[in-house]
C-alpha cells in the first residue's frame, strides 16, 4: 500500500514508509535484531505488561513535559539516541535528525560511526547534543574522537558499553549488508527497484564514516558488516579503568550506554558517571537480555537518586515514555523511533515522528491526570504479574 507521511500516525506507519523507500539489505539492517529477535520484541511488548492507572479532576489545562539529564534541560521526555551510517538512511543523514531534534528542543545523538561531522553539527545547531563514543583499539582515534567533541560543543558523552563484539544480526547475513553498501548484482537490483534512494546515494555526497576516515580503512570505502566493525576495530580489553580515564579525559557530563544491572548501575556511580541508558542496544547485541523496561524499576531504585537514569530502546508510544517514567526514569530514547521516519522522508519525516510522540505524551498526561513530569509516580503503575 502506497503511504505518505500525512498519513503516518505512529512508528509503525513510518516503519512501513521506510520500508517502501529502502533498498532490502539497508531496511532490515534497521529493522533487525540478533538472533531470534526475542529480545527486541520483548522491548516493546514490557510495555504491555503494565497498566496505568489515572488520576482525574486535576486542572490539566497547563502540561509542561521538560525534563533535564545530563545537566540539560530537554523540552520533552524522549530524545534521538545515537544510530549510526544516518547516510545511508537518507541523504541529509545527521544533518536531518540535528535540525528535527533542535526543532523540538530535544537531545541529539550522534554515532562515533556517524556520517557527517562533529564539527558540523557542533556549529548548526544550539540544543544539547550527546556524542557516541566506541572504545577503539587505535587510541590515536579515541584521543581524537574526545577533542573533536569538545571542540565541536558537544554537551555529554556517552560511552557505548554492550558492543564488545558483534552482535549476531541474521538478516544482515542473509541480505549481504555492509556499509557502505557493495555493488553485487542483488544488490543492484533492489537499488534498481528503489530509484528513489539510489539517485540519492548514487549521486549526492560521497559515503563516509566523518569521525573514522583519517584513521581507518573502513572508514571510507571498504563494505564491512557492523558485527566485523565491532570485533575487528573495538578493544574488547575495555573494563571499568578505562570507563573512568575516559571520563576524567573528557571533563563533561559522561554517560554509560547499554547498562543493564543494578551491579553495573552502582559501578556507574562509583566512577563517577553522570548518567546511564539502560539499553540491550535494541535487541542488536545479545538476544535473551531483559528489555529496558523490565530492569528500569530495580535500577532507580538502586542509583536514581545519584544518577540520571534513561530508559532507551522498546519506545513507540507516549504511554511507553510515561510508564519508563512512572517507574522511575528520568527520560528515555531510541533510535528506530526517528530512524524509520528519517529513511521515509529525511528532516519532515524525524520532525513528524516526534510531533506525533510529543501529541501523544501530552494527550497521556492529561489523560493521567499530571502536568508534569516529576508527578508521574510509580503508584500510577500495577504490573501484570
Ligand atoms: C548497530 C550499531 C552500529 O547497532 O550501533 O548497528
Amino acid at each position: 500500500m502506497f503511504r505518505r507521511l500525512s498519513d503516518c500516525h505512529n512508528v509503525s506507519d513510518l516503519r512501513l514508509l521506510a520500508k517502501q523507500r529502502l533498498p532490502g539489505p539497508i531496511f532490515h539492517y534497521i529493522d533487525g535484531a540478533a538472533d531470534d529477535e526475542v529480545t527486541y520484541r520483548r522491548n516493546t511488548s514490557a510495555f504491555e505488561e503494565c497498566d496505568l492507572v489515572p488520576r482525574v479532576l486535576a486542572g490539566v489545562e497547563d502540561v509542561d513535559m521538560s525534563v533535564t539529564v545530563m545537566g540539560q534541560q530537554l523540552q520533552m521526555p524522549v530524545f534521538c539516541s545515537p544510530t549510526a551510517l544516518q547516510r545511508l538512511f537518507h541523504r541529509d543523514g545527521e544533518r536531518a535528525v540535528a535540525r528535527a531534534a533542535e526543532k523540538f528542543g530535544t537531545l541529539f545523538g550522534v554515532s562515533a560511526l556517524g556520517t557527517v561531522s562533529l564539527r558540523e553539527i557542533g556549529a548548526m545547531i544550539s540544543t544539547p547534543k550527546l556524542f557516541q563514543f566506541y572504545f577503539h583499539k587505535d587510541r590515536g582515534l579515541n584521543d581524537a574522537m574526545v577533542e573533536r567533541a569538545q571542540a565541536a560543543g558537544f554537551n555529554a558523552l556517552a560511552l557505548t558499553v554492550d558492543t564488545i563484539t558483534g552482535g549476531n544480526r541474521e538478516r544482515d547475513l542473509y541480505t549481504g549488508f555492509t556499509s557502505p553498501p557493495k555493488l553485487t548484482l542483488k544488490s543492484l537490483m533492489s537499488f534498481a527497484v528503489h530509484p528513489g534512494w539510489a539517485l540519492d546515494y548514487f549521486f549526492g555526497e560521497a559515503f563516509e564514516l566523518a569521525e573514522l576516515k583519517d584513521f581507518v580503512k573502513q572508514g571510507s570505502n571498504v563494505a564491512v558488516s557492523i558485527g566485523d566493525y565491532f570485533a575487528t576495530m573495538l578493544d574488547q580489553s575495555m573494563n571499568w579503568n578505562d570507563a573512568e580515564a575516559l571520563r576524567a579525559r573528557w571533563g563533561g557530563p559522561f554517560c554509560l550506554k547499554g547498562i543493564m544491572s543494578v551491579e553495573d548501575a552502582r559501578k556507574a556511580v562509583d566512577i563517577g558517571a553522570d548518567a546511564i541508558m539502560v539499553s540491550n542496544h535494541g535487541g542488536r547485541q545479545l538476544d535473551g537480555s531483559r528489555s529496558p523496561f523490565d530492569q528500569i524499576a530495580e535500577i532507580s531504585d538502586a542509583v536514581g537518586d545519584r544518577i540520571d537514569v534513561i530508559l532507551d530502546g522498546g519506545i513507540r508510544r507516549g504511554t511507553h515514555v510515561l510508564k519508563a517514567l512512572a517507574a522511575g526514569a528520568k527520560a528515555c530514547s531510541g533510535g528506530r523511533l526517528y530512524l524509520y521516519a528519517l529513511a521515509a522522508a529525511g528532516q519532515p519525516g524525524v520532525e513528524r515522528a516526534l510531533h506525533n510522540l510529543k501529541v501523544e505524551i501530552e494527550r497521556d498526561m492529561k489523560l493521567m491526570g499530571v502536568t508534569r513530569i516529576d508527578q508521574l509516580q510509580r503508584d500510577m503503575l500495577r504490573y501484570r504479574t
